[in-house]
């Protein structure tokens, strides 16, 4: 049974077929070429413990329009939320759908789903990873820039789930990637070891680094995220005194190649971790990054429940 939990379980192989595919997908999308036969009949459960608006519309209006149907589950809502296990839950749902995507807190909660039930699990964010959103993101590279080996992405801010997931993404595929955090809000030890050693076989250039200049100067790629993701909102205070010399400003993005694009996963926080300027600008890239979101997820669907 193939998941998706973490981008480190899938080879550089399937990643770059799922690109494609999600190519493929968003050509016909664009075309009025109607694919709704890819999943029919199949139905997808949504579980989400934290808020959404990209993964949540992009899932069921990727499901209908490959002609399957999608649940949504709130965890207020289902009785995980009142202390059935996770296994239960899983058991039961896979007597009745075919795949479930779920978006919580902890990774292992995750591949319980995966490893207690009988159906496909995609993780749709952990507070350690994002894979949905970074299979997405390459998709949007590869569109602007043509390819993914020797690009330059420079992550900027906090060393999140999604900064998580893009090293070990970047890794796998041969793009090198240069992540600014500061002191103690690094990337997990985990993703790291991962993308280093993925590294070794695609020879994507990996660096790590307190500096915002020095992982931007000469980047193809500029992306940051929220400086407090969801659930660390008691942390916000502190957090914003210590992220703000990591806030992506036109200042900072001139150290950039003149054509790099600024990304973002959304939802931003404008007068943070970027400026209006910017992601406003012509260099941002954000509202096609999140429109692959649709076409990435759709092309994981039919890997995984086709
Ligand atoms: N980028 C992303 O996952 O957005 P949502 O939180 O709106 O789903
Ligand atoms: N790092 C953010 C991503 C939101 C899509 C969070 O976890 O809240």
């Amino acid at each position: 049974m193939k998941h998706l939990l973490c981008l480190s379980q899938w080879t550089s192989e399937e990643i770059k077929e799922t690109i494609k595919m999600g190519e493929k997908l968003k050509f016909e999308n664009k075309n009025g070429i109607w694919h709704n036969h890819l999943l029919k009949g199949k139905i997808l459960g949504l579980i989400f413990a934290k808020s959404s608006t990209r993964t949540r519309v992009s899932f069921e209006t990727g499901m209908y329009q490959l002609g399957g149907y999608s649940l949504f589950l709130s965890t207020d809502d289902i009785q995980l939320g009142r202390g059935e296990t996770l296994s239960d839950t899983a058991k039961t749902l896979s007597r009745y759908i075919d795949g479930v995507m779920i978006r919580t807190f902890k990774q292992s909660d995750v591949q319980a789903i995966a490893d207690c039930g009988t159906i496909p699990v995609i993780n749709g964010l952990t507070d350690s990873q994002h894979p949905c959103q970074v299979l997405a993101d390459l998709q949007t590279i590869k569109e602007y820039k043509g390819k993914l080996k020797g690009i330059k992405l420079a992550y900027v801010g906090d060393g999140n789930n999604v900064a998580n997931s893009l090293l070990i993404g970047a890794a796998k595929v041969g793009m090198d990637i240069a992540v600014a955090t500061p002191k103690g809000y690094e990337c997990e030890q985990y993703s790291v070891d991962t993308a280093f050693e993925a590294a070794k076989e695609s020879s994507s250039e990996i660096t790590l680094t307190d500096d915002p200049a020095a992982a931007v100067k000469d980047a193809d790629v500029v992306y940051t995220d929220t400086w407090v993701s969801m659930g660390m909102e008691s942390e916000k205070e502190k957090r914003v005194k210590i992220f703000m010399p990591y806030q992506v400003n036109s200042n900072l993005m001139k150290l950039a190649k003149p054509d790099a694009i600024f990304m973002h996963c959304l939802p931003a926080y404008r007068g943070y971790e970027v400026t209006d300027e910017v992601i406003d600008g012509p260099q941002s890239v954000v509202f096609d990054q999140a429109e692959n979101r649709l076409h990435a997820q759709k092309a994981v669907l039919v890997k995984l429940l086709g």
